[in-house]
């Protein structure tokens, strides 16, 4: 009996697989977390099988019953997994064996692993990609509660580091909700590329069975069956979408990381974190560190790690199946670990974050962050063009840097100077707040537009 203790193929076999091939070979420690896929489309396969005649009721009933047995061992941990049978397909398929005697032996008819592993790992990433979209909405929902309550906290909004114009916090809050939005949207319009059901291709050609593909398609919760079965069990690209997504997703919350760190410094002091999200330093008594922000900034190598070496492993690989594809899981589900635990980490970063109002506020009045204000008055009331006024306000800037004032310390008699026509009026600009709300340009920083937006997004996010 080829299933005692011997690979599937042992009867074609004079030898068995040398030890060290045996350990790279087996991916049984990483595709053990496919064992409810792949239980799943094996009792559709049965059911389809049994449909089309292929197999007996009495057959296809002792298969399911198996198979269900096999499930509730491996859910209570009583299961035993081999490397011995590489895969966890075969592992599976020996344990049925087991069970059920030699009929296990008719569930492999119009399958070949390589469809299998597909449909298994196909509904595996679907799977994920909702749990990331899940914990995105929790994480999005937090911004969102986050950013109600700073919509008036003022601060210096950057470019290059540099103070720019002043922005209320929440709409800087709110830019991250658009970034993990368009995440979302990534990983919603993967799931329907994923769609398509590869089961019942066999190894790449098709199958001479009558089988139902329609059947086992719509039981397994896909829209139609695949239509090439070559491409089918060469395609991957479900895959590098994930990795692709993650990667992006990742790299959004390492920007937001990198700037809770510049801002939680002791020389911007923009923030501060609660003790929660912070760690201490084994010789500096003084520290407390923003580490758990670093890690996920860091982690987003990992993310892009696996999405690089996917699409190395895939470049120049001649259809249909080849063994390097196996290394495909152990990418997916580290990127899912990696970027998942990601997401906790920044949703606990914003819960325990404030911001230093007094000090937002007193940076965004540095940097004569209300100069461009100024020139757009002079604008609107003194009927110049942006250049004339660009070249008053910068003379100011240099005026007000050579006498050490900010711009909202000069006095109308300094203004004058730069322009005779200047209504006294002119003194408001220089109020940042003043500045925040003049911007009301659809999806500009006023407060107005930004409760409007908070409002807005919190329907779309109950
Ligand atoms: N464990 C294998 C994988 O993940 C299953 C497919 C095996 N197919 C084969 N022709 N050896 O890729």
């Amino acid at each position: 009996m080829a299933h005692k203790n011997k690979a599937v193929w042992g009867t074609r076999f004079s030898n068995t697989t040398s030890k060290l091939f045996e350990k790279i070979g087996s991916s049984i420690d990483v595709d053990k977390r496919l064992y409810e896929e792949d239980i799943h489309g094996s009792i559709v396969h049965a059911q389809m099988l049994v449909k089309q005649k292929i197999i007996n009721k009495k057959i296809g009933k002792k298969i399911i019953k198996g198979l269900k047995k096999i499930r509730v061992e491996i859910k209570s941990k009583k299961f035993i997994f081999n490397r011995k049978y590489e895969d966890i397909h075969l592992n599976i398929e020996k344990r049925l064996f087991d069970i059920i005697g030699n009929d296990a032996g008719f569930l492999h008819i119009a399958r070949s692993r390589n469809d299998q592993v597909i449909t298994d790992f196909k509904l595996w990433v679907k799977k994920a990609s909702e749990e990331i979209i899940k914990n995105l909405n929790i994480l999005i929902k937090s911004f969102l509660k986050k950013s109600e309550m700073t919509v008036e906290t003022i601060m210096p909004g950057f470019t290059h580091l540099k103070n720019a114009q002043p922005i209320s916090f929440a709409h800087y809050l709110l830019a991250y909700v658009e970034m993990f939005k368009r995440d979302k949207n990534r990983f919603n319009s993967n799931i329907k590329y994923i769609d398509e059901c590869p089961l019942g291709v066999g190894a790449l050609t098709g199958t001479s069975y009558k089988i139902d593909r329609n059947f086992t398609s719509k039981k397994l919760g896909f829209k139609k069956p695949t239509s090439n079965s070559i491409d089918t069990v060469s395609d991957r690209d479900f895959a590098l979408d994930f990795l692709s997504s993650a990667s992006i997703c990742a790299m959004h919350i390492s920007r937001f990381a990198e700037e809770l760190i510049i801002w939680n410094s002791d020389i911007f002091k923009l923030i501060k974190l609660n003790d929660k999200v912070l760690t201490g330093s084994s010789i500096m008594p003084q520290k407390k560190n923003p580490d758990p922000a670093e890690l996920i900034r860091g982690r987003a190598g990992k993310n892009f790690g696996s999405l690089q070496a996917m699409l190395t492993t895939m470049k120049g690989l001649p259809l249909s199946y080849y063994k390097d594809m196996q290394e495909d899981k152990a990418l997916v589900f580290n990127s899912f670990d990696t970027l998942l635990e990601s997401i906790h980490i920044t949703n606990e970063l914003i819960i325990n974050l404030k911001p230093n109002k007094e000090r937002m506020l007193s940076l965004a009045n540095e940097g004569y962050t209300t100069a461009t204000d100024f020139a757009d008055y002079l604008v609107q009331n003194n009927n110049l063009s942006f250049r004339e006024a660009y070249k008053i306000s910068a003379k100011l800037v240099n005026y007000a840097e050579k006498n050490k004032k900010n711009l909202n310390q000069l006095n109308f008699k300094e203004l004058k100077k730069m322009n005779k026509n200047l209504n006294k009026n002119v003194m408001k600009v220089f109020n940042v707040k003043n500045s925040v709300n003049l911007k009301t340009s659809y999806g500009g920083t006023a407060i107005k537009n930004i409760k409007k937006m908070i409002s807005r997004l919190k329907k779309e996010f109950k």
